[in-house]
């Protein structure tokens, strides 16, 4: 099981490097070894000295610097060694405006660089509520341009309306579309979208869940480790 945690806007440098201690404390005393990914916000990357789970960045841009107001390149990743990213959450598509094209070029890009990317895709309640057909033919665009063979790749599969909402979706439907997602791809597949402590078990009894990627509910690590803790299979 890979157990990934987005931290979005939330967490500072100082809390970032204290959640990544206790957590490291927490998963040794718990015995709890699995793929562990932390996104913090880029102000918090750094280099972690013995630290066992993976650091990766929610974003960057396309670019190893220039001029490229706000955002941040290779050069700044390369300096605490992050080959880690995020690409194509909603939120930063819905949000922030990226467009598939967008998207599939941040992707072409880090796949060059070797990075491994956990890539996102999910669709909005009006498309869930039409049916599992239209369900897969939203997902599938969001696979438009993206090499879904890349060996470093991870699928994420966050539904928008579960993402925050403290309403994960059923297992039924989480079992239905990472099933379609597998005929689209051979590669691991996280489900995301309100997972906790208490869902968690059963989410990741579902066989085609290779793992989850957590927002709100791993803020706090004693949270987080108590997920990774029901979650492990
Ligand atoms: P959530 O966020 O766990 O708060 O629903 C998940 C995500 O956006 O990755």
């Amino acid at each position: 099981m890979i157990f990934a945690s987005n931290f979005k806007t939330n967490h500072t440098r100082k809390s970032t490097r204290d959640y990544l201690y206790r957590l490291q404390e927490l998963t040794i005393k718990n015995n709890l070894f699995s793929k562990v990914y932390i996104f913090p916000p880029s102000t918090a990357l750094d280099n972690f000295e013995n630290i066992a789970f993976n650091i990766g960045t929610q974003n960057a841009y396309t670019t190893q610097n220039g001029a490229f107001t706000g955002e941040i390149g290779l050069e700044q990743l390369e300096e605490f060694d992050i080959k880690t990213i995020l690409i194509g959450h909603s939120e930063r598509r819905e949000k922030l405006f990226e467009t598939q094209d967008i998207v599939s070029s941040k992707f072409q890009f880090f796949k060059d660089q070797e990075f491994d990317i956990i890539y996102c895709v999910g669709e909005p309640i009006e498309i869930r509520e039409k049916g599992d057909d239209a369900v897969i033919e939203y997902l599938l665009a969001q696979f438009e341009g993206i090499d879904t063979t890349y060996e470093k790749l991870t699928i994420a599969y966050e539904p928008i309306w579960a993402i925050g909402t403290g309403k994960s979706a059923s297992i039924k439907d989480i079992e239905n579309t990472h099933k379609a997602l597998k005929k689209i791809s051979n590669k691991p597949i996280l489900y995301g979208g309100s997972v906790n402590a208490k869902n968690i078990e059963d989410i990741a009894n579902i066989d085609s869940v290779d793992g989850v990627l957590v927002g709100s509910a791993s803020l706090d690590a004693d949270n987080f480790c108590e997920i990774i803790k029901n979650g492990l299979k």
